[in-house]
Formats: C-alpha cells, structure tokens, sequence
C-alpha cells in the first residue's frame, strides 16, 4: 500500500518526503484554501516537489466547466492527478478527461455503489471517505472491505485510495482490506512512526553505548 499525504502544505510534504515514504499528495479546497497563498502557484510548488501523483479538485458543478477546468489542472504538470466529485455532473466530465488520457480521482465517495460508478468510467483512483463515513456512526471499514472485494472480483483496474484517515488503525485496517493507497494527514504519519516502546529502547541502548565508551576511554587512559 502506498502512503500520500493529506496536505497542501510545503514544509509538510518536505517532512515526509525526508522520511522516504511520500507515495503522492492529496489536495482538495479546504487544504488549499489554509495555505493563505494564490491558489495555482501552491499547486505548481507541490507538483514541482513531488514526484509521485498529486490529485488537485475541481471545484465546479457544471460538466462543461468542471472538464475545462479538469483540463487546465492535468496540463499543470506530468504528475496532475484531476479529482472530481461522485455526481453525475463529475462523472460525465470524469469520463470525458479518462477518454483524454488524463488521470483521475473520484473523490466524495461514501459507498460500495458509488465505487463502482468510479471504476465503470476508467477512474485512476477511487477515493472512499473514511472518517466521514465513521463520523455519521457507519462502518466505514466495512465500507472499504465491500469495495477492495468487489474491485478484485470484477478485476476493475480502479486503485482504491483510503481517504479521511483520522488515526494509525485507520491506516492499518485500509491496508488489511487491501487498500491500494492510504492517504494520511501529517499529523497521522507523526502518529504511525510513534510507539514508547520505541524511544524507551533507544533510550537504554544510547545510555549503555555511553558506558561502553566511556569504560573504554577510560581503559585506555589506564595502559
Ligand atoms: C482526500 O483526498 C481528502 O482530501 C481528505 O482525505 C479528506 O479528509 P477529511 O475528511 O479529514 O477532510
């Protein structure tokens, strides 16, 4: 399973792409809209620092304009990954840009059924919400599991991104339900790499490794 990072953020994404584990980015307008700068130059600053996928949102309702707005974010940039919304409106658009060649997210999924409109129009990635299916008190792991089952038995080439993760068992449940990518917040990937367990170790093996060196210098100073 590959991580993306939730963000629209720069420092983040040059935090976790230093960790080695930066699969791609996911954007959307509220992310951008935090980052208090112009809206394309943030886009072209994150395309420009990441290699991998970076999904950027339409954000009209309206087929024609979403697919003219769907082609000016995929001409952005190589790795341009275009979202649009799971209505009829993002679906026709959505079709057209796959029809273009142009890759694309199916983003404000919140069902098995609504996956599999995503995968039937050619969609690069299908992204289930699961946090939000979790905040109106449904089983948004069972969600996911419905989908991963039904993307193998009808070998829909879709990839299914866990999205809306708020905590590490969300990244983990989406990886045993065999999430092709699990798109994270910063403040979960700080979470992931976390156990005191781990510090605690560390702690004990440097302290020993002190001694050990400092005994040895001091067996030196003797001879
Ligand atoms: C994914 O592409 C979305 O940007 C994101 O995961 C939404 O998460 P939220 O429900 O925490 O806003």
């Amino acid at each position: 399973m590959k991580l993306f990072l939730d963000t629209a953020n720069l420092d983040e994404i040059k935090e976790i792409k230093r960790w080695g584990v930066l699969g791609g980015i996911t954007t959307n307008p509220s992310l951008l809209s935090k980052e208090g700068r112009p809206w394309e130059q943030q886009m072209r600053d994150i395309l420009d620092l990441v290699e991998g996928p970076v999904s950027l949102e339409t954000t009209h309702t309206e087929t024609e304009e979403i697919l003219e707005e769907g082609l000016k974010l995929a001409a952005m940039g190589p790795n341009a990954v275009v979202k649009v919304a799971m209505t009829p409106n993002g679906l026709a658009a959505g079709k057209r840009l796959v029809d273009e060649g142009i890759r694309i997210n199916v983003t404000l999924v919140f069902s098995p059924a609504q996956a599999i409109l995503a995968a039937e129009i050619g969609a690069y990635i299908v992204s289930p919400f699961l946090g939000r299916i979790d905040d109106v008190g449904s089983d948004a792991m069972h969600a996911l599991r419905q989908i991963c089952d039904i993307y193998e038995k009808q070998r829909y080439e879709t990839q299914v991104l866990a999205a809306s993760l708020r905590h590490p068992m969300h990244v983990v449940e989406a990886g045993l339900a065999g999430a092709h990518i699990a798109t994270l917040p910063f403040d979960v990937f700080e979470k992931l790499v976390k156990h005191p367990l781990t510090d605690l170790g560390l702690e004990k093996f440097l302290s020993d490794w002190r001694k050990l060196v400092e005994g040895t210098q001091e067996g030196r100073s003797v001879s």
